[in-house]
């Protein structure tokens, strides 16, 4: 069983990133500048939040952090995103989700300029995504596909079963899986809270990617041997014995599923930091003007 370790791989992208920043600001070009919005105070973004402006820092990328208290109204919160994409200075932005529930998600997304949009959740940016078209991809999908790639997964013609149908990596990862290209050529299954018999798709999947946030939903009895595992659930659960007082959970229950797996991604230290990194790939070619055009 081979470990896909997102972390390893993050730690080779990171070290050519920052050559390539170095390389581009000694040859006269903009140091890039990511800006993050984030409205309230969720653990879990505050988490990943922290996660990005270090990992800019790291690579010699430029950060803003815009926080806003929950009680933000809509109007002030377009505002905000207005102001950023009038703003020279920054070459990409994001705002962290969730939003609290007053405030209408695809609005926001909506009025990001999607030349700034490195989250790749604006419209044009998934419309573009699903031409295979060059575009900004979403960061955890885009993350995925580095993974399936570096460790020469084989998806040509695979059974590729998708759980989660969100508009952050359920649905997105499945467009991507399903290209005419590689990673991609998969033949894909997308799985969500009404699906029936939910076994008979998962026990079929060469290739199954978790995105539910459900700790250990996925069971042994639930995979074919010799399956692939993506895991992207990273639920913080109450434990005692750690200082901090919870652990990471994947989707997946690890200790029974993984001796199944051909190959499977841990939680920590799989598809987490994938993410990151590929926020901050998008970041510099959004400097660069590698996707559109400055
Ligand atoms: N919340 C969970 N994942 C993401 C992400 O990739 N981007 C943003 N903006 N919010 C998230």
């Amino acid at each position: 069983m081979q470990i896909l370790s997102g972390k390893e791989l993050s730690r080779i992208i990171q070290t050519q990133v920052k050559e390539d920043v170095a390389e581009w600001v000694a040859g006269g070009g903009k140091q890039p500048h990511l800006a993050v919005i984030l409205v309230g105070n969720d653990g879990g973004s505050e988490t990943y939040v922290g996660h990005k402006v270090r990992m800019c820092e790291r690579l010699g990328i430029k950060s803003s952090l815009i926080r806003h208290s929950d009680g933000i109204s809509e109007s002030a919160l377009l505002s905000e995103i207005e102001k950023l994409n009038n703003d020279e200075e920054i070459d990409g932005f994001i705002v962290q989700l969730p939003l609290p529930k007053h405030i209408e998600v695809n609005k926001v997304i909506a009025a990001i300029d999607y030349r700034k949009d490195v989250d790749g959740f604006h419209p044009i940016n998934i419309g573009r995504m699903t031409q295979n078209t060059p575009c900004f991809l979403p960061a955890t999908p885009y993350g995925i596909m580095q993974i399936l790639e570096h460790y020469k997964i084989d998806t040509q013609g695979k059974e590729c079963v998708v759980l989660g149908r969100s508009n952050i990596v359920g649905r997105p990862v499945s467009i991507l899986m399903s290209n005419n290209g590689y990673p991609g050529n998969a033949t894909v299954t997308v799985c969500h809270s009404r699906t029936k018999n939910l076994k008979e798709h998962t026990r079929k999947a060469d290739i199954l990617i978790v995105a539910l946030g459900i700790p250990e939903f996925v069971t042994a009895d639930m995979v074919k041997e010799g399956v692939v595992i993506i895991d992207v659930g990273t639920t913080r659960v109450a434990d005692d014995t750690r200082k901090r007082g919870y652990r990471l959970s994947g989707d997946v229950k690890y200790s029974e599923v993984a001796p199944k797996c051909s190959a499977i991604t841990p939680v920590p230290g799989g598809v987490g930091p994938m993410t990151v990194i590929s926020l901050i790939k998008n970041t510099v070619r959004a400097v660069k003007g590698e996707v559109y055009e400055k």
